[in-house]
């Protein structure tokens, strides 16, 4: 016999703690190819009566899986990648660049292509993991219950109005699982343009995807964030201080690490406000 209300409480509890995705044990590929997906059971392949079927949602063709076992599709994509983001000579011309891109396996499994919100002439620039169910409906980043946290802890900083946001990658990866280091690396010619043409004076590395990838390193969130690194473009000409935080995703499961976060835009602010050589 089911207890309703034990089942309600748990659920309950589990909406509150910020779980709002089922997921299965075992990781789903979903960049493969359909035909090498297990053939699914006689009994369970029937197709449910008309009246509780759900119209399948469009699934565009395969995309390449990149893999450590395909290290020239990836250095395919990336080239394709670098040669699309080297010819936008504005955020609107990278937008267009990034939402044409088809190297990225990520773009099979998403509605469509998130790049960016905020002013783009920001002198914060804030780079988060990558976009999750609420991003890719709307198609603009942190815009979900994580987006919503960050906006009013940069807004308690002063920082509203002064932030540009962005992600290290642009298609929501299935489930809402981190992107995988092959995924960022396609998607980074993107940001790294995208930095070149915003030229904040600091970039803000929201949770540990952004922060180990953007700055190559292999410590925790936890030894990064609060600490300031050095962002540089690959021809030199940009050095940028970067600040690695928690991600308001986590802090939503953990209330007592806001503190934290609280610290590093603090941090951020009072180098933002300290005054500065324009170049
Ligand atoms: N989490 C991220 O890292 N980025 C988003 O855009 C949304 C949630």
């Amino acid at each position: 016999m089911h207890d309703t209300r034990a089942f309600e409480s748990l659920l309950a509890f589990w909406v509150e703690s910020g779980v709002d995705t089922a997921l299965a044990d075992e990781p789903i590929n979903r960049t493969l190819p359909a035909i090498e997906a297990p053939a699914p059971a006689a009994a369970e392949s029937a197709p449910p009566p008309p009246e509780r079927r759900r119209p399948p949602p469009p699934m565009p063709a395969p995309a390449p899986v990149l893999a450590t076992q395909a290290p020239d599709v990836l250095a395919k994509a990336v080239a394709a990648a670098s040669e699309a983001a080297a010819t936008a000579q504005d955020l609107e011309a990278l937008a267009a660049a990034i939402a044409a891109f088809e190297g990225c396996p990520l773009k099979g499994g998403a509605r469509q292509a998130v790049f960016a919100r905020g002013r783009p002439d920001a002198p914060v620039m804030a780079i988060g993991e990558g976009p999750g169910g609420e991003e890719d409906l709307q198609g603009l980043p942190f815009v979900g219950r994580a987006g919503q946290l960050l906006d009013r802890m940069l807004a308690a900083a002063g920082l509203t109005d002064r932030v540009f946001i962005t992600n290290t990658v642009f298609w929501r990866p299935p489930g809402n699982r981190t992107p995988t280091t092959d995924e960022q690396a396609v998607c980074e010619p993107f940001v790294r343009r995208a930095i070149e043409l915003v030229r904040p004076r600091v970039l803000l590395l929201v949770g540990a995807a952004s922060a180990r990838f953007v700055l190559k390193r292999s410590e925790g969130v936890l030894a990064l964030r609060g600490r300031w690194f050095e962002w540089r473009s690959g021809d030199g000409e940009l050095e940028i201080p970067a600040l690695p935080t928690l991600h308001p995703a986590f802090l939503l499961r953990q209330p007592a690490a806001k503190k934290k976060s609280w610290e590093d835009l603090l941090l951020l602010a009072e180098r933002l406000d300290r005054p500065h050589r324009p170049e």
